[in-house]
């Protein structure tokens, strides 16, 4: 008999990774032991709880047999019920919700930003924190992960296993975590600033909007692969590009002098500035 997943918050980051868990592919062996049996979703308002229904409604059953109640002002009960607890609602709400509920001997899976395993210890014993990104909803996603020292082998596979499912998943320390939030967490929003620069140049230069967008996906997502399958430095696979005395470099060098590198190393450090102070208010 497998055990209770719930999802205490469930909008576009619980969402995402209920999509991702009740649409894993069947698992086989020992691995089954690590996908629970039932998942309930909680929210605030009925409506929020309806958009969860209507998300289910589009999937096939679940490969590995998750049941999946959805639930609206339930919490205390939905808790009770299980064994592993997801965090994932706004990080100035997270005070109120876990205050309200008894999640002392649950393993607790956080989602938001800027919470410490310190601050989240105070409502449960095993604490995980995770930091990933909204291309979860697709599994093309990241998410980067710790562990409190209390959490046991095997909830660390358990997390492993069902996370994995957005897309990659690393472990870091936790000093790492509010640069993983800047860099994980709103780095999609970076990378989308880039995306529409690219395609605002092909517009500008009279290509039209379709294909401009086209060639900036493919050319971002293209580059994306080379750099993973190669395995080299980006600079290294850069210079392949510049032909001495050609157009790449000359785009280039005017792109350094507009301080587009230091731009986006800044940006990255303030989104991080940011996330520590998070968990303070
Ligand atoms: N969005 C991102 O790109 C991103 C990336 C990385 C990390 N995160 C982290 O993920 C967390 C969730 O962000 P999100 O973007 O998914 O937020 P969201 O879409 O607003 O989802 C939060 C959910 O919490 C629910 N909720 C509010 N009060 C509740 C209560 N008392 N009991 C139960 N559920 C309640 C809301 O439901 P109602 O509508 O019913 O109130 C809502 O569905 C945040 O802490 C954020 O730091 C987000």
């Amino acid at each position: 008999m497998g055990y209770t997943l719930t999802i205490l918050g469930c909008g576009v980051m619980g969402q995402a990774l209920l999509s991702a868990i009740y649409n894993a592919p069947a698992a086989s062996g020992e691995n089954k032991d690590l996908y629970p049996s039932k998942i309930i979703t909680c929210n605030h308002n009925e409506e929020s709880k309806g958009q969860v229904v209507t998300l289910l409604e589009g999937y096939k059953a679940s490969p590995n047999g998750i049941e999946v109640e959805c639930t609206f002002d339930d919490n205390e009960r939905a808790v009770n019920e299980a064994s592993v607890v997801l965090l994932a609602t706004k990080p100035f709400l997270a005070q109120q919700v876990l205050s309200s509920v008894n999640a002392k001997t649950k393993l607790l899976i956080s989602l938001v930003a800027g919470w410490t395993i310190e601050q989240l210890g105070e409502h449960s014993e095993y604490v995980t924190r995770i930091m990933t990104n909204t291309p979860a909803k697709f599994g093309y996603g990241m998410a980067v992960l710790s562990h409190s020292s209390s959490v046991s082998d095997h909830n660390k596979e358990l997390v492993k296993e069902l996370v994995g499912h957005v897309g990659s998943c690393i472990e870091l320390p936790e000093k790492n975590m509010d640069a993983a939030t800047a860099l994980v967490g709103s780095g999609p929003a970076f990378v989308l600033l880039m995306l529409e620069s690219l395609m605002e140049s092909g517009i500008k230069m009279g290509i039209p909007l379709k294909e401009s967008r086209e060639c900036a996906v493919k050319v971002l997502e293209g580059t994306a692969k080379m750099v993973e399958k190669t395995g080299e430095h980006p600079s290294v696979l850069k210079h392949q590009v510049c032909t001495p005395g050609g157009t790449t470099i000359a785009g280039l060098c005017v792109m350094e002098e507009k301080g587009v590198r230091s731009g986006i190393i800044s940006g990255v450090e303030e989104a991080a500035a940011v996330a520590s102070r998070l968990g303070k208010k």
